[in-house]
């Protein structure tokens, strides 16, 4: 039996994985330099499907060729079509999986992982997982672990809190996951019990994400330009030729990086073909257009803890994920309805590939356990109708040019 275990969170726009050797504590593997493998894959002049940088290079020049969100496409269909090419996505999900496990491995001289566990949104379906598993399958993981994403995360907070020295850390009571990924936000109520965590209530949109974040800021820019002079603006979207194809991916991604710098910084500069000087966006700015959006994914989870039949103050936590939970004021709503800090981990995206691999602290007493049993009917007849969606915002840019 191999000494080291891996857990893969297949995320919509990023993957991450982790290892854990013997009884050490998880690590995130590192893949092209980076701990999050973008999931877009991309089909090459051979007819191979690449993953990472080299997909996401070729991507650039034909997005026609490129899958920008597999997790999302095997959830939706069973094939799509790659440039001229039917290409099924369970196919799409075995490459990336199949370069993690490939990676992983070959950071551990080859050998198979021991075990291997697969997180997954806690409302995928018995289907929904099936072809997870088939994907795992094709990438050499036969027999995968399945685990929730927010048990993933509630498991990383309870093992963190402890080795914090936090030895409380929210104890036994319930835990409440709010997870901003890059195309779905999703929320779980969770409760500890004998052997880890399960979930009692759980919501989410399906379409709403960071990817929302940035048409808010590119739209942000747009109205600047369109106020200073239309033409370059209009000209620039219009443009056929391959160069004004890529001008705009390469814009989209200084978006998405000015995105992610406001939540470290407080000014943005962003250059627009055909302008003569530098757009600046004000963090302040950024944040009055996408506060009620995320306002309203915070209000989802004030209602789902209210399904679970709690109160604020019943919850020993309430942990922030998904990398786009780095957006300031997430942090600010979630705070203001709580009453106190949210706990956002120093990686929330990591978080839930690390957490799959974290060993829990004492289980809960006998008690607690059968008051979570007896409530669970109710539970997830409320989380059934927990669907939130809002409006997207206009698709003014091709999606196949974002990320
Ligand atoms: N520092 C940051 N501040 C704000 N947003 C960020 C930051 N870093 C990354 N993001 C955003 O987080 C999003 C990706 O989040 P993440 O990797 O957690 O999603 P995912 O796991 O792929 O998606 P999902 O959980 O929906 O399947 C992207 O929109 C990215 O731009
Ligand atoms: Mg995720």
């Amino acid at each position: 039996m191999s000494d080291w275990s891996l857990a893969i969170d297949f995320g919509t726009c990023f993957t991450t994985a982790a290892v854990r050797v013997e009884a050490d504590v998880a690590a995130a593997v590192e893949i092209e330099n980076s701990r999050y493998l973008p999931s877009l894959v991309c089909l090459d002049d051979d007819g191979r499907l690449l993953t990472g940088r080299a997909a996401v290079q070729l991507a650039a020049q034909w997005p026609e060729r490129a899958e920008q969100h597999p997790k999302r496409a095997l959830l939706r269909q069973s094939a799509v079509l790659l440039d001229d090419r039917e290409v099924a996505t369970v196919e799409l999900a075995a490459a990336v999986l199949t370069r993690v496990v490939g990676e992983a491995r070959a950071q551990r001289g080859g050998t198979a992982p021991g075990r291997a566990v697969l997180t997954h949104p806690a409302d995928w379906s018995p289907g929904d997982l099936e072809r997870l598993v088939e994907a795992a399958g094709r990438a050499g993981v036969d027999v995968p672990e399945l685990l929730p994403e927010p048990v993933a995360a509630a498991r990383f907070h309870a093992a963190d809190a402890r080795a914090t020295g936090d030895r409380e850390g929210g104890g036994d009571r319930p835990i409440a996951v709010y997870d901003l990924g890059g195309g779905t936000v999703d929320i779980a109520v969770l409760r500890r019990e004998a052997d880890g965590f399960r979930a009692v209530a759980v919501a989410g949109n399906p379409d709403f994400g960071g990817r929302d974040l940035d048409q808010a800021l590119f739209e942000l820019l747009r109205d600047r330009a369109l106020d200073l002079d239309p033409e370059p603006w209009r000209r620039l979207w219009a443009d056929p030729a391959p160069a004004a194809a890529h001008q705009r991916a390469q814009l989209a991604r200084e978006v998405t990086l000015a995105k992610e710098s406001l939540s470290e910084t407080g000014t943005v500069y962003l250059a627009v073909p055909g302008y003569p000087d530098r757009f600046v966006v004000q963090g302040g700015e950024y944040r009055e257009a996408v506060v009620p959006a995320l306002a309203a994914s915070v209000a989802l989870l004030e209602r789902t803890v209210v399904r679970a039949g709690l109160t604020p103050s019943d919850l020993g936590a309430v942990v922030l994920c998904g990398a786009a939970s780095r957006t300031p004021p997430v942090a600010d709503l979630v705070g203001t309805w709580l009453g106190r800090s949210p706990d956002l981990a120093a990686d929330p995206k990591a978080a839930v590939a690390l957490g799959a691999l974290a060993d829990l602290p004492a289980p809960p007493t006998p008690a607690d356990t059968e008051e979570a049993t007896a409530q669970e009917a109710t539970e997830q007849e409320a989380a059934a109708s927990s669907r939130w969606t809002v409006a997207h915002y206009p698709d003014e840019v091709d999606p196949e040019l974002w990320f």
